[in-house]
């Protein structure tokens, strides 16, 4: 028997198992929708690399948008995540995204999407920090950004809480879940690249971080979805013997010359993977990047495709195996994939499944 088969024998794996392979394998890519943008948030990776200037004068870019959408349904894209720029500002563009493809958008929550024609989409809506660190943030102190998401989107089970995690403000993480969570609103985690100011300082203090996020997945299982291994893997950079960098993130553009190298070093990468600009025509190195170094990421999206996309490395133990498999559902969860039997207790049955080994190992 394989060590797959053996793990498989436990109905409630199995159970998971199959409903991710029966929502198939992913052909991904990442769309920046526009690059037009209704704030600035600080350190915003998307500006401080100038991915908005790619666009140039082009005035053909709904022509050239609806080119591409035809050509990624040809090339058999299933998934598209898109970002940007602010999603929100181009209904009719997110819309024809929508009814394509399997999506998810991640909206900084200041325009509310309607529910009308865009009735099950996964909606990550982003948020910072609590009220005063996110409005210092993403809007000089300006406005309350995160009482207007959280009145957009009240009750409405399309949307989650995108929360960015930003150094040293472990101590508000608490107080941000539970106004999402009395909000009717799941929680996933991410955590602030810090492109500004170097990201030692940041990196320290991930380890607080750490330690409070697992402690809101045992207080709130239901609504957090983060695993405790995704928890482990993005704070501390390591999975088995690999570090975290450009040379081991699968999420690479693989037409994007710059990156032949990274796609002949041996490790695995997603095959299908390409981040196309607001231009709809090029592409770049990774979603989150065009130079930077990769030290300094710690975004959600590239580092579930590590984990994802490493399924062999997962396979020496149950307890590894969990660890993906977890994750892995965690995942097509969050972008309504999987799940469809409306089992209320699942997210708190995954939680549990990474608390029954911690048990089983003391
Ligand atoms: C570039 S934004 C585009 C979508 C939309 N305008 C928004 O604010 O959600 C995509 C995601 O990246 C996150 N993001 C931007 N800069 C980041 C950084 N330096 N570190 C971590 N996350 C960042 C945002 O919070 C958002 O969830």
């Amino acid at each position: 028997m394989s060590a797959l088969s053996s793990y498989l024998s436990d109905p409630f794996l199995k159970e998971l198992y199959l409903q991710i392979r029966s929502a198939g394998s992913l052909r991904s890519i990442s769309l920046d929708l526009t690059h037009e943008c209704n704030l600035r948030c600080t350190g915003c990776y998307y500006f401080e690399e100038g991915m908005d200037l790619i666009v140039g004068n082009n005035s053909n870019l709904d022509k050239d948008f609806i080119e591409l959408v035809n050509s990624e349904k040809k090339r058999g894209t299933n998934f598209v995540t898109v970002v940007g720029g602010e999603p929100s500002l181009r209904l009719d563009r997110l819309k024809i995204i929508y009814d394509n493809f399997n999506m998810n958008v991640a909206t900084n929550g200041l325009e509310k999407i309607p529910l009308e024609g865009f009735e099950n989409m996964p909606i990550g809506v982003s948020v910072w920090g609590d009220h005063k660190t996110d409005a210092k943030l993403r809007n000089n102190g300006k406005r309350d950004l995160f009482k207007i998401a959280l009145d957009n989107y009240k009750n409405d089970s399309r949307a989650f809480f995108y929360y960015t995690v930003t150094p040293n403000k472990s101590n508000e993480i608490e107080s941000v879940v539970k106004q999402c969570i009395n909000n009717g609103n799941k929680i996933l985690f991410n955590y602030y690249s810090d492109l500004r100011d170097g990201w030692e300082t940041h990196h320290q203090s991930f380890e607080n971080v750490q330690f409070e996020i697992d402690r809101m997945i045992s207080l709130y299982p239901d609504y957090i979805l983060t695993t405790s291994y995704f928890n482990k893997v993005i704070t501390t950079g390591t999975l088995f013997k690999q570090q975290w960098g450009y040379d081991v993130c699968t999420n690479v553009s693989t037409d994007f010359s710059g990156n032949s190298n990274r796609l002949e070093n041996g490790n695995p990468f997603n095959p299908h993977f390409q981040s196309f600009n607001a231009d709809f025509k090029t592409t770049r190195r990774c979603c989150t990047g065009i130079d930077r170094s990769c030290d300094s990421c710690f975004d959600a999206w590239e580092h579930f495709s590590w984990i994802m996309i490493n399924m062999k490395l997962h396979l020496n133990t149950k307890n590894d195996f969990i660890n993906w498999l977890s994750t892995m559902y965690i995942f097509y969860y969050i972008n309504g994939l999987v799940g469809k039997n409306k089992d209320e207790n699942i997210i708190s049955r995954l939680h549990n499944l990474f608390n029954n080994q911690k048990n089983t190992n003391k």
